[in-house]
């Protein structure tokens, strides 16, 4: 495992790939309503993308994924392919997933849930499952090991009544779109994959947390990975940067506050 550590001019370059990120999700809130389809989501984030950041859409073309963002919609744990025959209608939960890539070739990766409507179980959900991805963060410092964190995730989780996702982890983030370490959200690591956060690590916390059980398939288009059980899934993601005494959200958004870190 070589677990990159970034330069400031890198941490930079982060930053701003972060803040892209970020903005699209900003941008695109108002819009996921009742009735747009998730390709049209997708339209109006990779346009923005492209047209108002200068950047570029990381999933397009990324292993051959054929659109811009993931919709991942109820039971669709991630990887959800945006679709402009598939509106979305009240009662939805709905995972969109953004990864730009900057002009100066740095990714910023974040996932966040929409609520269509009211849904009172899709909602408790999506609440616990940020809450998984915060108290997570709120341990980020030099000298943890990824397993802490991913206790703590699981332990939230599974107190809740909820399962945690194995067959997708998190990852370091970079000039690369996923590099080392991989962050399972879940206590199975190897003593070797156990790495230890040191100041300048970028990478993403993404718990997927499911009202069911834990296992997922993929459906036959190579992509969509849904619940076996057919239970409802969640998924939040930041970018984070490891600094000398804690964490920089590097995808924060403006709905977000930073109380959460002092839990
Ligand atoms: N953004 C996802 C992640 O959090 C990866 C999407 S890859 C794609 O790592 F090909 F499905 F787009
Ligand atoms: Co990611
Ligand atoms: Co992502």
């Amino acid at each position: 495992m070589n677990i990159p550590i970034k330069t400031a001019d890198e941490i930079e370059k982060m930053r701003e790939a972060g803040r892209q990120a970020a903005s699209v999700l900003e941008m695109i809130t108002p819009h996921v309503v009742a009735g747009i389809s998730t390709g049209e989501v997708d339209r109006l984030c990779h346009e923005y993308i492209v047209d108002e950041l200068g950047s570029t859409p990381a999933p397009l073309n990324y292993h051959g994924f054929p659109k811009a963002t993931c919709t991942s919609i109820n039971h669709v744990v991630c990887h959800g392919i945006p679709d402009f025959a598939k509106k979305l209608k009240n009662g939805d939960i709905m995972n969109l997933d953004i990864t730009v890539k900057t002009a100066d070739g740095y990714h910023g990766d974040s996932s966040m849930m929409f609520v269509v409507g009211d849904s009172i179980q899709g909602g408790r959900l999506a609440r616990i499952t940020q809450e998984c991805l915060y108290k997570s963060i709120a341990q980020v410092r030099p000298g943890v090991h990824l397993s802490e964190l991913a206790r703590t995730i699981q332990q939230h989780a599974e107190s809740n009544g909820y399962s945690v996702v194995r067959d997708f982890c998190g990852h370091g983030i970079g000039a690369g779109f996923h590099e080392d370490p991989q962050f399972l959200h879940y206590d199975g690591y190897e003593p070797s994959a156990d790495a230890v956060l040191a100041e300048g690590m970028c990478f993403t916390i993404e718990p997927m947390i499911n009202v069911g059980d834990y296992r997922t398939k993929v459906l036959r288009d190579g992509w969509t990975a849904v619940t076996k059980d057919k239970s409802l899934s969640a998924q939040w993601e930041h970018t984070l940067l490891v600094t000398a005494t804690g964490v920089e959200v590097l995808t924060l958004r403006g709905d977000e506050d930073l109380s959460f870190l002092e839990a």
